[in-house]
């Protein structure tokens, strides 16, 4: 959906002062903005994990949507879409280059994700990360309706539950951290540690995917806090350090919206589309699939070493064989990013070069994002999906291929370092995507794995990822952060 930019009052479910009784606060919009050469902002949905995750819970409840626009210096109304009331967020050149490239994406990125790259520490990003949060929080504060649900998300917004409680101690205030948190002992590298967590704890209710990302936080709260903890239970000390009141730490799971996949992978057109792209690719016999964000979370650079292996083993051969590598642009300006898109297409340009033959890649390396369309057809194209991350909140690529599975065949080989890996599991072929030797086998596990092995595991990965979808999830931390006790003793 595009639109024009309006300054139109929102029609969404509001009290009389115009204000929403849900507020989603999350470093992006489900929009992207762009300006047109007459200086019009036009916007345009943006999909993703996120958007996909929570645009049908807010736009149900008719709430609210502060975010970031996605371009510097766009000043821009409230304005509908959807059924949602957006609260665009406005960042400067420089906010976007301390705040989201630095702090966010090159000091928490890389720590949260076991320092898999070395994170930077300035202070001067610390500065913009807390100006960019209070922005954000004074936004979701002045949307809030009386005792309104606010629900922040994700590590670039940490310290916006404390900083909104002060502000609004009236709301019920959910938080959730959509990719791992750190053991202590990496978690304390960071300068700004206690703040951090003192930030989160002014939620009621603090989510994350796995139950071992919660225990590393409650460890890190005692280590880090005067606060008490009792299982997932932190008891909040207040100024003179007397116990008030109480935060939850749990593990929600997060979740796609599996029969939208599945309905998109059962249409003519994608069917179709499955079969054209197939023949595209000469008719293998076996086309593996990848698809992430170029990050070098992913352990992009790992599968693709695996698989330039077996061809050199001859284990596989591209007359058989290909691999269909989606890598979509992501963080450009971070130096990480870009030194890792030249790694990767280095690797494939020489695997490429010394094993693909005429007619016959061995990779087919795209660096695009698709639309859901597109995504849905390639699924079902392929017989492998790799997921192979070092590191990985949940990894939405691995349910929505599952989903988009109906006939019930396909391989998911997945890496026992992301969330999906706690719930999936033993449907997936698990890997340790350092253990090269061990990737390999598994690749081949997967490449030759008869029909009917297929069919029993796919069986049990969809029984999974059909019942538990994103509404699913949305509803169950709601559901838990409306029924704790009101607040009353609060700082
Ligand atoms: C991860 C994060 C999200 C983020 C997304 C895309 O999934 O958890 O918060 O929005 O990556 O990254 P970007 O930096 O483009 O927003």
């Amino acid at each position: 959906m595009t639109g024009q930019g309006s300054s139109k009052k929102s029609g969404a479910k509001s009290n009389d002062k115009g204000r929403s009784d849900l507020v989603v606060v999350a470093n992006r919009l489900p929009v992207d903005f762009t300006t047109d050469e007459d200086g019009h902002v036009e916007w345009h949905r943006s999909p993703g994990g996120l958007v996909t995750a929570l645009e049908p819970v807010t736009r149900e409840a008719e709430g609210a949507w502060v975010g970031w626009s996605g371009a510097p210096d766009v000043e821009h109304e409230p304005f509908e879409a959807d059924g949602m009331l957006l609260v665009p967020v406005t960042l400067s050149r420089s906010d976007i280059e301390r705040y989201y490239e630095g702090f966010a994406n090159d000091t928490l990125w890389p720590l949260y994700h076991d320092v898999i790259s070395p994170p930077t520490y300035h202070r001067q990003w610390w500065d913009a990360y807390r100006r960019v949060n209070r922005r954000f929080a004074e936004a979701a504060a002045a949307q809030a309706a009386p005792g309104a649900v606010v629900w922040v998300h994700d590590y670039q917004l940490q310290l916006v539950p404390a900083m909104l409680r002060e502000l609004r101690p009236d709301l019920r205030i959910g938080f959730f951290d959509h990719i791992p948190f750190p053991a202590v002992e990496l978690f304390q590298q960071l300068p700004w540690r206690t703040q951090i967590v003192e930030g989160m704890l002014g939620a009621d209710l603090i989510g994350f995917q796995r139950g071992g990302d919660a225990s590393n936080f409650v460890r890190s709260v005692r280590r880090l806090t005067k606060h008490t903890t009792r299982g997932p239970i932190i008891t909040v000390a207040d100024a003179d350090g007397k116990p008030g009141r109480h935060v939850r730490a749990a593990a929600f799971p997060i979740s796609i919206d599996s029969q939208h996949f599945d309905e998109l992978a059962r249409t003519p057109e994608v069917q179709a589309r499955a079969k054209e792209i197939r023949a595209d690719l000469g008719n293998p016999k076996v086309m593996m699939l990848g698809v992430d964000r170029l990050d070098y979370t992913k352990g992009i650079r790992h599968r693709i070493k695996a698989y330039g292996e077996l061809l050199q083993d001859g284990r596989l051969d591209v007359e058989h064989c290909t691999l269909v590598q989606v890598a979509s642009p992501s963080r450009e300006n971070v130096g990480a990013y870009q030194d890792l898109r030249e790694h990767v297409e280095g690797l494939v340009g020489r695997i490429n070069g010394e094993f693909g033959e005429l007619g016959h890649s061995a990779i087919h390396y795209l660096h695009h994002s698709y639309p859901a369309e597109e995504m849905a057809a390639l699924y079902l194209a392929a017989d492998v999906m790799l997921v192979t991350s070092l590191r990985d909140g949940m990894n939405l690529v691995a349910k929505e291929y599952i989903a988009a599975r109906s006939d019930e065949q396909g391989v998911l080989v997945l890496s026992e370092f992301t969330g999906a890996a706690d719930e999936l599991a033993p449907g997936p072929l698990l890997v340790n995507p350092h253990d090269i030797d061990g990737m390999k086998d598994i690749i081949v596990t997967a490449a030759r794995m008869e029909p009917r092995e297929q069919r029993r595991r796919m069986r049990r990965l969809r029984r999974k990822v059909m019942a538990d979808d994103v509404a699913k999830w949305s509803q169950s931390f709601l559901g838990v952060l409306t029924a704790m006790p009101p607040r009353t003793s609060h700082v």
